[in-house]
């Protein structure tokens, strides 16, 4: 698929469908590529690929070493780099980090988690040549300071302070925004109250676009299955029997064969 611009993107609220796909490698973001308006690489890559309970332990350096080799994998699609916990404190070290990402590596936009409260530093970053994407509703990135993943959208007066946040983060400059963790009735009227286009996850039908990770898309992570995932293969069971194959083989004396050596 030939990559999408930023404009294109935009453009895409209520003609088309955005398709994002997290990755974190070369070799999965050839392949995602074919199908991914947008390739994230998401900070999800410290619980799916790191083996940690939440997002919170990935820094620059392991997010920068993913964007590169998404990059290097998928040189011709739009690449959103996620701004890892503790990244972007204040403008100012926002745009440090933020202008790391675009000297090290050619990622098209960088993410960031939060609503009014990081109108002022989205705005800052925008108007220094930064393109963000914002993130609204559940923020992984607070899973401990609000003591677990809390999905928004519940409480009265929630669809407001979504609605104003979401509003906040547009006219902060941002050109798209993932709603995360939200009631679908609360997306569908946070995405038909701002110009931009809003990318679900767990966030119902009308929002403009979804996201999935990618590795719960093809049922590689087994730790757990939320509701709003689908799994388009039983990955894990596909490589468990594969690996037995290959085991049983080795054991078997079958391989490697006559044709399969030098
Ligand atoms: O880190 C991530 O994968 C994300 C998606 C869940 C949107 O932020």
């Amino acid at each position: 698929m030939p990559k999408m611009t930023l404009t294109q993107i935009k453009a895409a609220k209520g003609q088309k469908k955005l398709v994002m796909i997290t990755a974190y490698d070369a070799l999965f973001a050839r392949l995602l590529s074919e199908s991914a308006d947008i390739l994230l690489v998401g900070d999800s890559l410290a619980n799916s690929f790191g083996g940690h309970a939440d997002t919170l332990a990935v820094g620059m350096e392991e997010m920068l070493y993913h964007t590169k080799a998404v990059c290097r994998g998928a040189p011709e699609s739009f690449v959103v780099m996620d701004m890892p916990f503790g990244s972007y404190p204040d403008g100012e070290a926002a745009l440090q980090n933020a202008v790391r990402v675009y000297r090290e590596s050619s990622a098209s936009a960088i993410k960031i988690e939060g609503g009014r409260e990081k109108a002022d530093l989205v705005r800052h970053l925008c108007q220094n040549g930064i393109a963000v994407m914002g993130h609204i509703g559940l923020l992984p990135q607070f899973v401990r300071a609000e003591g677990g993943f809390k999905i928004k959208g519940k409480e009265i007066g929630d669809v407001d302070r979504l609605i104003a946040d979401a509003k906040a983060i547009e006219a902060a400059g941002a050109f798209a925004i993932v709603i995360e963790g939200v009631k679908a009735q609360a997306a569908k009227a946070i995405t038909e109250a701002v110009s931009i286009p809003t990318i679900g996850i767990g966030a119902g039908a009308d929002t403009d676009g979804q996201v999935l990770v990618w590795s719960d898309l093809l049922g590689l992570f087994e730790g757990f299955k939320p509701k709003f995932v689908r799994r388009y293969l039983e990955g894990a069971a596909l490589v468990r029997e594969n690996a037995a194959r290959f085991a049983e083989d080795v054991q078997k004396g079958d391989f490697p064969s006559a044709q399969e050596q030098y």
